[in-house]
C-alpha cells in the first residue's frame, strides 16, 4: 500500500481525499515509479471538477507529471531499468500518489545536471512551452509576441523561452505581484488587464501593427481580444480555456487578416511520437541546466490539516492562553515556539509558525468547522468544559469563542 490523494466524486478542494491504494505490479509496456516528486497543473483542476472533455472516470487519482526512481518493469520494456531517474508529462493521470505505474514510452531520461524535484515541476508546462514556441508557431528573434497569464506556470517558461530567442514579449496578468513575476521571466511589457484595455495597449506597444502571435490559454474571457491584436496573417495559438470555451469563430473574422488559428496540445503532438518527446525534453532539460529556464517552485509546503490535527493545535492555543502566552490578543512569539515544538512532537511532521498562521486564519474563517471540533472534547481551563454545555451551546456561544481565541 501507498499513499495518493484520491478524487471520488467531482467538486472544490474539499473532494481530495488522502487515502492508501494498492500499486499493482507492472503490465507488459509499463514502469513503477517511486516518485520523488509530482508537479501540479491547472488542468487538474479541469479535471477535478469534472469540466474537461477527458475528465477520467470516477474514482481516479489526479497528477499529470512527476518525476522519479523506476522501481520495477513490466515486460516488453527496453527504454528504461530499474534504478533509472525518469521524468514524465502524462495523459493518464495517477501522479498525486507516492508511488504509481505509467507507459514506458512516457518516461523520458532525467540527465544527472537536473534535480529530479525540478524534472517534475518543469516536465508538462515546460514541453508545453516548447511545443509552442517551436510548432504551434516558430518564435524568432524580431517577432513581437503577446502571451496571456504570463506569470503562470507554462506562461513563465513560455516568456523566458521567447526572451532568450530574441523575440519581444508582451504578458498579460491580472495582479501587480504577477507583473512583477513576469517582468523577471523577461516580459519587456506587462499588461494588467483588470486595469487596462488589452488590446488597446497591445496596439499602442506595437505602434498599431499587431503582434505576430498571441499564445493564449484564458479563452472565452480573451479570446475576440487576441484576435484583434494580431497582424496581418498573425498566429492565432490556443493551448487552453481558464476562462471557458471560447463562443464559436465565425470563419470571416479570420478570413479578415488571413489569420492562422491552431489549438496546440502537447499530448496529441508526443504522445505516439516518441522521437519527438526525447528531442523536446532533452531541449528543455538543457535549458533548464544552461540557465535560460528559471524553474519557478513554490515555497508553500502544502499540510494537509486533519480533524485530529485541528483538536492538537486548539489544545495547544488553549494551553498557551492559559499560560499567559497572548498578550493583548495576540499570541507571543514564544506561543508560537511552543506550539510549533508540540504539534511537531504529536504530529510527526515539520511545521512552522507560518503552517500555524495560515491555518488560524483558515480556522477563523470557517464557523462550522469550529462547531464541529468542538463537540465533545473537553475545553478545561478555557471555561466550557462540560460536554453538554459544549454540545448545547448555541451559535452566538461559539462566535463567541470563535472571538475570545482569534479577535
Ligand atoms: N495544450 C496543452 O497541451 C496544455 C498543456 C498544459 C497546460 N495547458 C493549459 O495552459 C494553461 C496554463 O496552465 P498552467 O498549469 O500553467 O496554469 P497557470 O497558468 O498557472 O494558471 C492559469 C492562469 O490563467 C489565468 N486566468 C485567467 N482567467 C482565469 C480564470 N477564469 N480562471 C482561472 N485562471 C484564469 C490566471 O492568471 P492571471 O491571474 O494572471 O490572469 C491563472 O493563474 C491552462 O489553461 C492549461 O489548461 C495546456
Amino acid at each position: 500500500m501507498v499513499k495518493a490523494i484520491t478524487v471520488h466524486q467531482n467538486g472544490g478542494p474539499e473532494v481530495l481525499k488522502w487515502e492508501d491504494v494498492e500499486v499493482p505490479n507492472p503490465k507488459y509496456g509499463e514502469i513503477r515509479l517511486k516518485q520523488n516528486a509530482i508537479g501540479l497543473n491547472f488542468l487538474d483542476v479541469y479535471m477535478r471538477q469534472g469540466l474537461y472533455t477527458l475528465s477520467p472516470p470516477l474514482p481516479f487519482i489526479p497528477g499529470m507529471e512527476g518525476a522519479g526512481v523506476v522501481t520495477a518493469v513490466g515486460p516488453g520494456v527496453t527504454s528504461c531499468k530499474v534504478g533509472d531517474v525518469v521524468a514524465y508529462a502524462s495523459p493518464q493521470v495517477g501522479s498525486y500518489a507516492q508511488e504509481r505505474i505509467l507507459p514506458a514510452a512516457l518516461a523520458v531520461p532525467v540527465p544527472s545536471s537536473i534535480d529530479p524535484v525540478q524534472a517534475a515541476a518543469v516536465i508538462f508546462k515546460g514541453l508545453t512551452a516548447h511545443l509552442l514556441i517551436n510548432k504551434g508557431f516558430k518564435v524568432e528573434r524580431g517577432h513581437t509576441i503577446l502571451v496571456h497569464a504570463a506569470a503562470g506556470g507554462v506562461g513563465s517558461l513560455l516568456c523566458q523561452w521567447a526572451n532568450a530567442i530574441g523575440a519581444t514579449v508582451i504578458g498579460t496578468v491580472s495582479t501587480n505581484e504577477k507583473a512583477a513575476q513576469a517582468k523577471e521571466d523577461g516580459c519587456h511589457h506587462v499588461i494588467l488587464y483588470k486595469n487596462e484595455d488589452f488590446v488597446e495597449r497591445v496596439m499602442e506597444i506595437t505602434g498599431g501593427n499587431g503582434v505576430e502571435v498571441v499564445y493564449d490559454s484564458v479563452g472565452k474571457d480573451t479570446f475576440r481580444g487576441s484576435l484583434a491584436c494580431l497582424k496581418k496573417r498573425g498566429y492565432m495559438v490556443v493551448f487552453g480555456y481558464a476562462s471557458g470555451e471560447p463562443d464559436a469563430v465565425r470563419l470571416p473574422e479570420i478570413a479578415a487578416k488571413s489569420l492562422y488559428l491552431t489549438f496546440s496540445s502537447v499530448t496529441e503532438y508526443t504522445i505516439d511520437n516518441r522521437e519527438e518527446l526525447l528531442l523536446a525534453s532533452e531541449d528543455l532539460f538543457s535549458n533548464v541546466a544552461n540557465g535560460v529556464l528559471k524553474v519557478i517552485m513554490s515555497k508553500k509546503e502544502l499540510v494537509k490539516w486533519t480533524d485530529w490535527m485541528d483538536e492538537c493545535f486548539i489544545q495547544s492555543l488553549l494551553t498557551q492562553q492559559d499560560k499567559g502566552n497572548r498578550i493583548n490578543g495576540t499570541f507571543t512569539s514564544q506561543a508560537y515556539a511552543n506550539m510549533v515544538e508540540e504539534l511537531n512532537a504529536k504530529t510527526g511532521l515539520n511545521l512552522t509558525k507560518s503552517h500555524l498562521k495560515n491555518r488560524m486564519k483558515t480556522l477563523k474563517n470557517s464557523f462550522s468547522q469550529w462547531y464541529d471540533m468542538f463537540r465533545g472534547t473537553s475545553l478545561s481551563g478555557f471555561g466550557w468544559n462540560s460536554e453538554t454545555h459544549l454540545i448545547e451551546a448555541d451559535d452566538e456561544v461559539w462566535a463567541n469563542l470563535i472571538n475570545v481565541l482569534f479577535k
